[in-house]
């Protein structure tokens, strides 16, 4: 059983919950059923004195649906900054900060927003190439949830096989001096699972699936193209047959007529493998095909998070507005209004008060640089963290 602090899940969840129990019921210990709620099986009933919310003695355990793979809670990434002889530590860079956000078993989840605002330092942190600085990090094994932020490196390589990365810049991610069969086939020897020839056939067998030439497996990397190089990452991250997959920004680098064939591919072998997908990002256009839910990041934070229809067609967020403003659209009568957002993206080393983006909001008011709005469930299954979540009207892809 997994006990989740009140307020964390979003409100609508735990409200209409709440307004499904009968008086009666409302007594802690007791374990319910939720019923049109998507994300979780029951709940059991706790007493909880320090909540501080309408229903002040209650709070919610809740057991999540089989279906989660990766529930983050509250994570964050604050990287020292040193200077000087004895280097002292100065300030952080708050790289990510306070992201929570769940993928389930066989989905794609889209995580976007521009240069900086902590992409990769999250899709790093789930596979533990960084020690956290706070949060869970929690990934379903043998059936139960295990938070990977507590484990030992040690603990942490037998995981290591559920989980691979796809690489953003697949000209400096391959190993130059090794050749296509050493690269693929070096995670099937490290975990012992091949040699030799049955080695030589299971990468053969990799670089078939991805569509390179198997005559090609004793070549160099620079002998390849962008695109073929990214296959040659791709097949690589498919040799231990993980269940997760971050994709970090893998066609960025690509040409556009390349990119479609990469994407396609990542789509088949999802189907194929039954593969979960974290897909980063910088722009909405990328991602609008690939994913069933879609984060939006800003600064370290999750701001808005919905299935791809709702988000695309009524964000809720004025980032994700900005963002969607700028994807480009087929339909000739479309009349393009493009927001433009002001300056850069704000140093996460010192990130503005309240509503991080609020230099940048033209919806901004006062309240907005005083309070930081939390990640709260507007809709089923949409969150978004906006003071005027429910005032503003946004334009979204079909407005
Ligand atoms: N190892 C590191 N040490 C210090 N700062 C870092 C480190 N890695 C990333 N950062 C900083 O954290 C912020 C987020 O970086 P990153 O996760 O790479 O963003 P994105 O992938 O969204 O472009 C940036 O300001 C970056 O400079
Ligand atoms: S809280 Fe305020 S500044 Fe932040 S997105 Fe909403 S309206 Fe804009
Ligand atoms: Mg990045």
């Amino acid at each position: 059983m997994v006990c989740i602090a009140y307020g964390e899940f979003g409100n609508w969840e735990n409200h209409c919950f709440y307004n499904t129990v009968s008086p009666t019921a409302k007594k802690p210990g007791n374990k319910l059923p939720t019923p049109g709620c998507e994300r979780l099986s029951f709940a059991v009933l706790e007493h909880s004195p320090k909540d501080k919310l309408w229903h002040s003695w209650q709070a919610y355990s809740f057991v999540e649906k089989q279906n989660i793979l990766l529930d983050v809670t509250n994570l964050k990434m604050h990287f020292p900054i040193r200077r000087g002889f004895l280097r002292k530590v100065v300030g952080h860079v708050r790289a990510v900060d306070g992201v929570s956000f769940f993928v389930r078993e066989g989905e794609t989840l889209g995580l976007v927003g521009e240069s900086g605002c902590g992409k990769t330092t999250t899709g790093r942190l789930i596979l533990r190439a960084y020690q956290p600085t706070s949060g869970q990090i929690r990934f379903r094994r043998n059936g139960d949830l295990i938070d990977l932020a507590t484990l030992s490196q040690k603990e942490m390589k037998a995981i290591r096989r559920d989980m691979q990365i796809i690489f953003q810049d697949p000209f400096s991610s391959l190993n130059p001096r090794m050749t296509v069969l050493d690269i693929v086939g070096e995670p099937l020897r490290l975990h012992g699972l091949a040699k030799g020839a049955d080695l030589r056939d299971q990468v053969r067998e990799l670089l078939e699936r991805v569509g390179l030439r198997v005559q090609h497996m004793n070549r160099y990397p620079y002998a390849f193209s962008g695109g073929q190089r990214q296959r040659i990452g791709i097949a690589r991250a498919l040799a231990l047959r993980p269940k997760l997959i971050v994709a970090d920004e893998p066609v960025s680098a690509l040409d556009v007529s390349v990119q479609a064939q990469v994407i396609n591919l990542l789509e088949d072998l999802q189907q194929e493998f039954g593969l979960t997908y974290i897909f980063i990002a910088h722009d909405l256009s990328v991602v609008e095909h690939i994913s069933d839910r879609v984060a939006v990041m800003y600064l370290g934070n999750i701001v808005e998070t919905a299935h791809s229809k709702a988000l695309y067609e009524s964000p809720l967020h004025p980032y994700t507005e900005a963002l969607l403003s700028a994807v480009p659209r087929t339909d000739p009568d479309h009349v393009p209004n493009r927001i433009l957002l002001e300056g850069d993206v704000p140093s996460p080393a010192n990130p503005p008060s309240g509503c991080k983006f609020h230099p940048r909001c033209r919806y901004a008011q006062r309240v907005c640089a005083e309070q930081d709005p939390p990640l709260v469930e507007h809709k089923p299954d949409h969150y978004v963290a906006c003071h005027f979540a429910t005032e503003l009207i946004l334009v979204g892809m079909t407005n």
